[in-house]
């Protein structure tokens, strides 16, 4: 087991990793003293996966847990599961000093999120990630979000949980896909942060594709310290946690076209990634070689990066509605590995002209 704090000034909180931890949740909370329930907000699909087992370490602590599970993945984001919620909390009679407990991947970590930041003003949180995005990345730093017919989490709130407690054996029965997913933020933090760890990726990515549990620990504690680092520098979402943005400009305009629909947020970011340091490498901002080391390495991880694109004129327009958008397209690029700048002028031409090399039509 490893534990990672989360140093926010004045409220800071632990990410515990390790191999069967979910049984051990309740003796890992911090002091909730006049806490008597727990409302666990659970992904449908994952309920049979382990809740029986949360509940269990729940009860040792002295919590009554209650489930209210949620529709799986995605679909849980939206104003009506938010409220309907909310209408279970208030008939239930939730007490402000209850806690919520989110289990599931980073959807609903989201959701769980804004409502425990919302539901009389506020109840704490503790987030049970299940996923390998939600582990290395969703469930930490505060962010919480539901979407909107016009958009990906435009409400939301910055909430920062009680705790993080991370098993990695539930990434066991996760869909290849979504293990993928999360892959692709885990080789995220290797280029744009963390060479030590971009290299044990390169030299054997083998038992992480495997997902021995042994090797994933310090995987997942090592992806969640970066992001803790990221999160304490700049919480709200300015400065040095940009650079957790890696891939990021081009996977959420990507993300945006009805012609990428049904791809995986991994696959856009892998393929934002290459597109990221092709660009570096246009521009003269990175090495020559950190596309083809890119493209490598994703492979390597089961990762796409060539498929199909949308053509370039969406692409381009997806870009300005980005919410980072002001008055030009902002891009985190490489000088290397490890070493992230921002960059914010990047001509529209050269853009189009490195979409239309990596397949997307003119
Ligand atoms: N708050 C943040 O900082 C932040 C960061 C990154 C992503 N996100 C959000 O997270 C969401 C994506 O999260 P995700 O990639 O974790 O996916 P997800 O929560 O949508 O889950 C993906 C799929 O995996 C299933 N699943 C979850 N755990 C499982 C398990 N242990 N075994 C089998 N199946 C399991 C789910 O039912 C779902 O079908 C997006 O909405 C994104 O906006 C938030
Ligand atoms: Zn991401």
């Amino acid at each position: 087991m490893v534990r990672v704090t989360v140093p926010i000034p004045g409220r800071p909180y632990d990410v515990v990793v390790g191999a069967g931890v979910l049984a051990r949740v309740g003796a890992l909370l911090p002091e909730l003293p006049k806490a008597a329930r727990a409302f666990v907000v659970a992904d449908r699909a994952v309920v049979d996966h382990g809740f029986g087992v949360l509940a269990g370490s729940l009860k040792e602590a002295g919590l009554d847990p209650v489930l209210l599970s949620v529709p799986s993945g995605e679909e849980a984001k939206s104003l009506q599961v938010y409220g309907t919620l909310l209408h279970q909390l208030a008939t239930q009679e939730a007490h402000r000093d209850d806690v919520v407990v989110a289990f599931g991947g980073g959807s609903t970590g989201d959701l769980a999120g804004f409502v425990a930041s919302t539901y009389m003003r506020g109840l704490p949180l503790v987030q049970v990630p299940t996923t390998l995005t939600g582990q290395v990345d969703a469930a930490i730093g505060g962010k919480t979000a539901v979407n909107l017919p016009e958009g990906k989490n435009l409400v939301g709130t910055f909430f920062q949980p009680r705790a993080v407690i991370a098993d990695v054996e539930l990434l066991a029965t996760l869909r290849d896909r979504d293990y993928r997913s999360g892959l692709a933020e885990v080789a995220k933090y290797g280029l744009a942060l963390d060479p030590g760890l971009l290299e044990q990726l390169e030299t054997d990515p083998a038992p992480v594709l495997a997902r021995d549990p042994a090797v994933l620990e310090p995987l997942v504690a090592r992806c969640a310290g970066l992001k803790a680092v990221a999160v304490v520098e700049d919480e709200r979402d300015t400065g040095a946690r940009l650079f957790l943005n890696y891939g990021h400009t081009l996977g959420h305009a990507l993300e945006r076209l009805e012609a990428f629909e049904g791809r995986s947020h991994g696959e856009a970011i892998a393929i934002g990634m290459v597109f990221a340091a092709r660009l570096a490498e246009s521009l003269g901002t990175a090495v020559s070689g950190l596309a083809t080391r890119t493209s490598r390495l994703l492979a390597s991880l089961g990762l796409e990066t060539d498929g199909s694109l949308p053509p370039v004129s969406d692409v381009l327009a997806a870009f300005r509605l980005d919410k980072k958008f002001h008055g030009g397209v902002r891009f985190v690029l490489l000088e290397d590995v490890g070493r992230p700048v921002i960059v914010d002028d990047a001509p529209a031409d050269l853009l189009a002209q490195i979409l239309a090399e990596m397949g997307a039509t003119r």
